[in-house]
């Protein structure tokens, strides 16, 4: 096996030797009731893990987070209404382009990348627009670390009659979401972000009335359709060929994730952020958005005068760490370095002593 390097990018994630053990579980046909056991224990594992095996589903399909956003998003809206987007990142613009992509109708809030959205705009964008039927928004915005206020936008949606969509694939198992608080309809998570797992299945949360909803809605997609796939799921099968091994290595990550707890989890996950924006703090680092908008997983910083973030992308990894590029507008201006994973405190400690190095060394230490 290849020498394990720091994955300091928002996913895919290192991932712990018993997850990675479970992927060599060996070969099986999907069409067998070990499959339909193994589907069955992750889906009941999802909705135990974040507390909602009273009034939810959960909905997989083989494929990156991507895969699952785009089974939420062509699946959730009736014909003729629309869908009310919230944009102020990558990602944001994403579900904007699926909307697109599939014929639907919508209306786009924008903001500034790192500017959290203007409450004020969404509650008129509700009132004057009787034809919302879902929002969507991404909790935390991996773009730029920026963590929405997913609270207040459900709490405005919900006064509204609008269903939510959350892309919550970068917050889900390393930021606090309450879903007694924040009663999403849509919450659409991957594997291998906070989870620990391996990248290949991803899934929707759905609240339960609304299986009843999509069941009337025609299918925009074969593979995206998200009642289909739920009604297979729930008589043990799966619609298509799925990732089988993925699904194994994510059936012993949720497990993991489990004896962790999701609130140790978090609680890992807000301290380690913590220490390494002491430490980015101490090396004359400037953060890209202000701390209180920061969430528990991400953290973008500004490049140095004169740095070229593929300098220090390469003296990184030569010491083995991997970070991360700034995306569209701020490529050359920022670097991201993400904090989720099977990483210990003592590999922060090292990455951040890294990093002083290689500031030095490019004539930009402190
Ligand atoms: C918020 C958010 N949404 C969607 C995606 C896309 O996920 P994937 O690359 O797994 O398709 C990412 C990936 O980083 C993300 O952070």
């Amino acid at each position: 096996m290849k020498k394990r390097e720091i994955l300091l990018n928002p996913g895919p994630v290192n991932t712990s030797p018993r997850v990675q053990q479970a992927l060599l579980r060996g070969d099986l046909c999907h069409r067998e009731a070990e499959f339909s056991t193994l589907m069955a224990s992750i889906r009941a594992k999802l909705l135990k893990a974040f507390d909602v095996e009273k009034n939810y589903k959960c909905v997989l399909i083989s494929g990156s987070g991507t895969a699952a956003l785009e089974m939420a998003v062509s699946s959730c809206l009736s014909p003729g209404r629309t869908l009310l987007v919230i944009d102020n990142g990558v990602y944001g613009d994403r579900i904007a382009q699926m909307a697109d992509a599939y014929g639907l109708n919508k209306k786009v809030l924008s903001y500034k990348w790192g500017t959290p959205p203007d409450l004020e705009e969404i509650e008129r964008a509700l009132k004057e627009n009787p034809d919302v039927e879902v929002l969507a928004v991404v909790h935390h915005e991996t773009t730029t670390g920026l963590l929405n206020p997913l609270e207040s936008i459900t709490g405005l949606a919900k006064k509204y009659g609008v269903r939510v969509l959350a892309d919550c694939i970068s917050s889900l198992g390393g930021d606090p979401l309450d879903f007694e608080k924040i009663p999403l309809d849509f919450c659409v998570g991957t594997a291998n972000k906070c989870i620990q797992g391996f990248p290949g299945v991803s899934f929707v949360l759905v609240q339960s009335p609304e299986l009843e909803r999509l069941e009337s809605i025609p299918p925009r997609s074969v593979y995206f359709n998200l009642h289909k796939n739920y009604k297979a799921q729930e008589k043990g099968d799966a619609l298509f060929t799925p990732a089988i091994q993925a699904h194994y290595a994510f059936d012993e990550a949720l497990s993991e994730f489990l004896e962790e707890t999701p609130a140790g989890r978090i609680e890992r996950y807000r301290a380690t952020a913590e220490l390494l924006r002491a430490g980015f703090k101490k090396l004359g680092l400037r953060f890209l958005i202000p701390e209180n908008l920061h969430s528990n997983t991400l953290t973008s910083l500004t490049l140095p005068e004169g740095m070229k973030y593929f300098r220090l992308h390469d003296r990184l990894k030569e010491k083995g760490f991997v970070i991360y590029a700034g995306q569209g507008n701020f490529n050359d201006r920022i670097f991201r370095v993400a904090n989720m994973g099977e990483i210990s405190r003592e590999e922060f400690q090292a990455f951040l002593s890294a990093l002083g190095d290689c500031l030095l060394e490019e004539g930009h230490g402190k």
